[in-house]
Parts: C-alpha cells; structure tokens; sequence
C-alpha cells in the first residue's frame, strides 16, 4: 500500500511501503531529535569529475553514520519503556544538499524541483521577498556557495564530538569546510528549553505522528481547542533522485542563523511597559506582549499573568481575542501561527498548511545576567514539504507584512511587522494598555533586534540515495 500522505502516520504500527518510508528517511524530520549539543558543517564540493567522485565518496560514507526515521523512534520507545540504554546517547547525523550541490554531483536534472530551493537564500529575489540584507553583511561562510550541510546532534558533548570527528574524517582534499555553528541547548528553572530572549521555545509544532498526538492528549493541556496534527505531505517529500520515489522520501530543510541583540530586545520590553505605564508584575505582560506567550510559555491570549508553564499551554487559538485586546496581532507567536483568525479570507485550513517543523537551536556563549548585543542567537531550522508556501510565506507574508493579520475591527490601525522576527520598515504598533481592556495606545516601533546573518536552502535527502551515489 502506497504511503498515506494525508494523515499522520502511527510508526508503531506501520507495515509495507509506510515501514519502508521510515527506514529510508532521515531522523529528526518527522519528530525533533535531541540536539542539546549540535555541530553544523558548510561545505563546499570541488569542481570537474574529480570533484564530483569525492562528493559521492563522501556521502556514500556518510550514509551509515545517518541516522534513519525508524532507528530514531524505536529509540525513543525504547527509552520511554525501559529508561536509558546504550542506544540513547547515539548522536544524530543529517544531511542536506543544496541545488548547486546537487549540480556539482552531476544531478541537476534529477534534483527536487522547489522554485525557492533552486533559487537558494542569496538569490536577490529570495532576498527582497524575505527583506534579508545584502550577502556581503552575512558571515563569511554563508558568503560562498554551500553545497551542503552535515548536521551532528545529541545529548552528551562527549559523543556528539566523537561523531563529528567521524564525519570529519570521511572529508578529502577537494571538499572546502566554509563555515562550522555550534548550538546548545539553554533552559530555565523549569528545565524547558528557552532562546535567548528567555522564552520558553520550540513549544508549539506540527504533530505527524499519531503517538506524538497521543502524548500531547494525555501530557498537555489538550488538543481539543488547538490540534497541531498535520499530515505527513505537509513535511514530506519524493524523493526525485533515488531509486524509488514510493518509498523514498526527504524534506525541504531551511537554516538561518538569526543573531539576537539581547540588551535591544530588553530595552524594547522596558520601553513598551513605560510608554503604557505598566506597573509591578503587569511589567512583564510588555515582553509577553511582543512574543505572545510569557517567558514561561504561558499563552498571552488566555491569562493577564504567568504560571501555566506545567505543561506549557498550547490549547487554545483566538478566538475568544478576537479584537487583539489581550495577545496583540503583532505577537510573534500569532503573527506566525494565527490559528484561524488572520483573515483575507483564508479559512482555518487553509492557513494551517503554512505551518512548518520548526527544529531551531540557540548558538553562543553568555555569562549569568549578561545582555550580549552580538555573537548569540538562533540557528532557526525548519522542514518543509514547500519552501514558497510555508517558510517564505509565514516570513515574507505575515511576518513582514504589516497589515497582517487583518484586524476585526476595519477602522483599527494595521498591526505592524512580527516584533521578534519582522524584517523592513517599523511602523509604529497599537497595544493594549490592559489586558482585555479596549483602549489602546500607539507607540513607536522598537529597533528590530532579530539580524539574519546568513542562511541556504537544503533538501535532505532519503538514505538509498545516499547510499547508491
Ligand atoms: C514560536 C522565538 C524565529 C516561527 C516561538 C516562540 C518563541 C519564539 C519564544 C514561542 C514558543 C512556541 O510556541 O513554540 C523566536 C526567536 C526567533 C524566532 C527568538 C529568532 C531569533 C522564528 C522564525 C520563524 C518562526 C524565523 C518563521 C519564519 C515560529 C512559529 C512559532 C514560533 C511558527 C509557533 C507559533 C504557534 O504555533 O503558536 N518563536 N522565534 N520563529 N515561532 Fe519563533
């Protein structure tokens, strides 16, 4: 039996095509790997037929160190059933391709057809579609043109640095490391994980498989109101260069490494609380006012304060925030996700499919208590199923569109861009001054503190293509 695409898929119960799907897929698509300590490789294949035998070389060597889907989740089981064993410290190893790179292994005619992933990220037209600056002010790896990504992530640093020197061993002569990023997890008190803003993250996803559904039912808040299935097309894609497109399957993978100006988004937060005198504990509703959830995770569109962070929410949508009067439009997490309510006319299921696997992870040292203007932030990841539906369109038409979502009310001034992640021009924004309340209050934009310092396109391909190259 074919793949089923459009549903979620139960990997406990999957036989035939849908088993074999699994074993030939990379891990960390279908459901997040762990990847507290994470290395990413930018390389550069050499040129001529010397270079493309040593690409090849690489990846078919590479390919046992990849991880697949299935070897993933029977971990995952095994772990939730028996506790740690010797399988839950196996690092994982990705691997993604660009369109270049499929053009130096000789396969440009056989290479996944996205118009986004064959324009790549510094095209100029990807670039003003996104408002990303000129390739010249992103960082010098990304400057060159990558032809793939290796990434090596898990819990331990010890094996995590063991695996990447693995890796690193299968490179020869005529493959150019451009750039290397080092990620690693942070946490609050709660032990979540948080960016650098001190957000709770990396809490609300796209579900695609029924077990993961299962969990959220029993170990959240529910999925009554908010139901993250999405179904498998929704990440999933044929793989057009191996050997059976049935079985084979890989995934549109985006990265961006987004530096984060923490003492900029701090001055932000305060500025917001003075312009609408916010006192006392209300100050913290001014960051949770930019972000949409409090730093605890606690959705801003359900409570006035913090605490729900046990589980962290994500059941709700906003319907009952219609006006916007307690999570503002311009909130990141409702310009991203608007569950249902971001207007012209796109009824709730068709904005669902703009969704994507957000797998991101936060890079750079700080010291306790510091505000760091430069050198931290977010190796933002994602997979797709289609670059131009949903990682450009949530960036290019919510995020940066100021006039999304359409507010309820026609006379209401537009929202303004995304506060976290917006790119272009700053119009002012209009914000509750009490939560719930009615009246609001302009204020001025505050300086954006998100830089994209550079990023591609990747497809991850399925492991019978790694392997038969
Ligand atoms: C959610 C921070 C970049 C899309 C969140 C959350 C935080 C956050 C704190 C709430 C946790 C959660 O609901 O999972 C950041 C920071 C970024 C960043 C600090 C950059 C430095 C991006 C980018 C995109 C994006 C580039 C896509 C273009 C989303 C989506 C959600 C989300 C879709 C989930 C919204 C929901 O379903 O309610 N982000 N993010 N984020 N973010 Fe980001």
């Amino acid at each position: 039996m074919p793949v089923d695409l459009q549903n979620p898929l139960s990997f406990k119960n999957a036989t035939g095509d849908a088993d074999t799907m699994l074993q030939n897929l990379q891990a960390n698509i279908l459901k997040g790997h762990v990847r507290e300590h994470l290395h990413i490789l930018l390389l550069q294949f050499g040129q001529g037929a010397e270079g493309t035998a040593e690409a090849r070389a690489f990846l078919t060597g590479l390919a046992p160190l990849v991880k697949s889907a299935k070897a993933h989740l029977q971990e995952v089981k095994a772990f939730k059933e028996n506790g740690p064993n010797d399988a839950s410290d196996v690092p994982y190893v990705g691997v993604g391709l660009t369109f270049a790179g499929y053009g130096r292994l000789e396969l440009a005619d056989r290479a996944p057809s996205d118009e986004a992933f064959k324009r790549g990220m510094q095209d100029d037209a990807t670039r003003q579609k996104l408002g990303d600056p000129e390739v010249a002010q992103w960082e010098a790896g990304f400057q060159e043109a990558i032809h793939a990504v290796v990434l090596v992530g898990g819990a331990e640093a010890g094996s995590v640095t063991t695996k990447l020197q693995e890796v690193e061993g299968l490179l020869t002569g005529s493959i150019r490391v451009l750039g290397r990023e080092e990620g690693r997890g942070m946490h609050n008190a709660n032990h979540d994980g948080i960016e650098h803003f001190g957000y709770v993250d990396g809490r609300s996803q796209p579900l695609f498989l029924t077990e993961d559904l299962e969990e959220e039912r029993r170990r959240t808040d529910g999925i009554s109101v908010w139901n993250p299935a999405q179904p498998l097309e929704r990440v999933l894609v044929a793989d057009p260069a191996a050997p059976d497109p049935a079985t084979d399957f890989g995934s549109y993978f985006v990265l961006r490494k987004l530096e984060q100006n923490v003492r900029a988004f701090r001055q932000a937060e305060e500025a917001l609380a003075d312009a609408l005198k916010l006192e006392n504990d209300d100050r913290e509703r001014a960051g949770a006012m930019l972000v949409g959830r409090f730093k605890d995770g606690t959705p801003l569109t359900l409570q006035a304060t913090p605490g729900a962070h046990g589980p962290v929410m994500n059941n709700f949508t906003y319907d009952s925030d219609k006006d916007a009067h307690k999570c503002p439009y311009q909130a990141h997490i409702r310009k991203t996700n608007p569950r249902g309510s971001g207007g012209f006319g796109q009824p709730p299921e068709a904005e669902r499919r703009h969704l994507m696997a957000r797998r991101g992870q936060t890079y750079g040292e700080r010291t306790e208590g510091d505000l760091p203007e430069t050198g931290v932030g977010l190796l933002f990841m994602a997979f797709n199923s289609d670059l131009n539906k949903q990682f450009e369109f949530t960036q290019h038409t919510w995020a940066n569109n100021p006039g999304f979502p359409q507010p309820e009310k026609q006379d209401d001034p537009d929202p303004g861009l995304d506060q976290v992640i917006g790119q272009g021009d700053r119009p002012p924004a209009t914000w509750p001054k009490v939560w719930g309340g009615e009246e609001g209050q302009e204020v001025p934009a505050m300086a954006q503190a998100v830089t994209m310092k550079g990023g591609e396109y990747f497809f991850m391909p399925s492991l019978p293509f790694l392997r038969g190259l």
